[in-house]
């Protein structure tokens, strides 16, 4: 299958593309560079011995997502192309809600017009409304978000699934992500965020290789065993994986339908600490600091729908995920930057 990919060059979407080509299918990424490098694109290449083509666009220009439809036969799209900083999303609303919801029915249009109805949506556990009992099921309640950036998500899921209640030909699958960490195993492509990581592991690397002096643990006093907040991390390759499983469901459904990419494992943020040192030989030093504001203490998934429908699994473990972390920071201490 030709697959369209937005976001291709980014940090899921460049994993994604590996296993995509390694199930036999053929990428197309689209991506405006805003949050990655094309170099991501040229280590797919050395991984699968395969080019993916390649796209510098935005996916909310819909004249450039024409013509993209025009030239290629896409069967499928993988939609990823999004803004994805909480704390930055606080700060520029407008511009999260502006490239998030412009993109994504923009694209919806296009596709539309192209007779191309099928359609995997990046989605996030931040959906989930912070008063749920855990762990999340797919029917689990959503909305009450704490951030533009959570209802940018919310607001694409509920487009999506009026697209797909008012032509009964497409099919959408919502794939609702808890904490992707871990890079590929290879050590070529891995996460490279822009200035100081908002997200924990990053964070937890860029300290143990000195880029930063040492970790802030937010809070050690939520209802959680050691007082630090408890979150379902899933090795990024598992996550790349659940897209092939959802390809494959994708391409035998109309309707939508959603599903839980996590492994199902609460870790704390010390347990992460601990592990990262112990997978790498390594310290990360840290002090306990306030709690960061909208974090819940507790956050992770059940994933059996995923697994009885899709046939899929998380497989690598925490000392995976550390270990594969660790293998792409210290091979890429700059990330993609020289
Ligand atoms: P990422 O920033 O590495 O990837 C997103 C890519 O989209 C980037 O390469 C960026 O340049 C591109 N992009 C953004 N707006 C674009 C536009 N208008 N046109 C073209 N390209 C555009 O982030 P990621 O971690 O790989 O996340 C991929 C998707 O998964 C995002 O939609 C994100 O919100 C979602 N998600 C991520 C996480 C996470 O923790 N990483 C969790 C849940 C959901
Ligand atoms: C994990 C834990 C922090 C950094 C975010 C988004 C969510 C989704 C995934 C996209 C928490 C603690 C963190 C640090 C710390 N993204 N922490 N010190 O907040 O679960 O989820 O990324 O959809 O929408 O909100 O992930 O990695 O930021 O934090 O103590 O420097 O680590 O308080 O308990 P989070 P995270």
């Amino acid at each position: 299958m030709n697959v369209l990919v937005t976001g291709g060059a980014g940090y899921i979407g460049s994993h994604t593309c590996v296993e995509l080509i390694e199930a036999g299918h053929q990428p197309i990424a689209v991506d405006n560079l805003v949050n990655a490098s094309a170099e991501s694109l040229r280590r797919v290449a050395q991984i699968t011995g395969k080019e993916v083509p390649f796209i510098d666009g935005d996916v909310c220009d819909e004249a450039l997502m024409e013509k993209v439809f025009s030239e290629n036969e896409i069967d499928c799209v993988i939609h990823f192309a999004g803004l994805k900083a909480v704390g930055e999303s606080v700060e520029k609303p407008l511009a999260y809600y502006s490239n998030n919801l412009t993109s994504t029915m923009n694209l919806c249009r296009v596709m539309g017009r192209h007779g191309v109805k099928k359609i995997i949506f990046s989605s996030s556990a931040t959906v989930y409304d912070r008063d749920n009992t855990m762990p999340l099921r797919e029917d689990s309640k959503i909305g009450n978000c704490t951030n533009p950036y959570g209802w940018t998500k919310f607001m694409c899921e509920e487009i999506l699934r009026d697209v797909a209640k008012a032509d009964k030909e497409w099919s959408v699958v919502l794939l609702r992500y808890f904490n992707p960490v871990g890079a590929h195993p290879s050590g070529l492509i891995g996460e490279h965020p822009n200035g100081i990581p908002n997200n924990l592991m990053p964070f937890i690397s860029q300290t143990a290789i000195g880029k930063r002096e040492k970790l802030s643990v937010f809070g050690n006093d939520y209802p959680t065993p050691d007082g630090t907040g408890v979150r379902d991390y899933i090795h990024v390759v598992d996550l790349a994986k659940g897209h092939v499983a959802a390809m494959d469901y994708l391409c035998s459904h109309t309707g939508e339908a959603v599903f839980n990419l996590g492994t199902g494992n609460g870790y704390s943020v010390l347990d992460m600490v601990k592990a990262f040192e112990k997978a790498n030989g390594v310290k990360v030093p840290y002090v306990i600091a306030p709690r960061r504001s909208g974090d819940v203490a507790v956050c992770y998934a059940d994933p059996a729908k995923s697994a009885e429908v899709l046939g899929w699994h998380a497989q690598y473990n925490l000392e995976d995920m550390c270990r594969d972390t660790w293998h792409w920071q210290s091979m890429n201490p700059n990330g993609y930057d020289k």
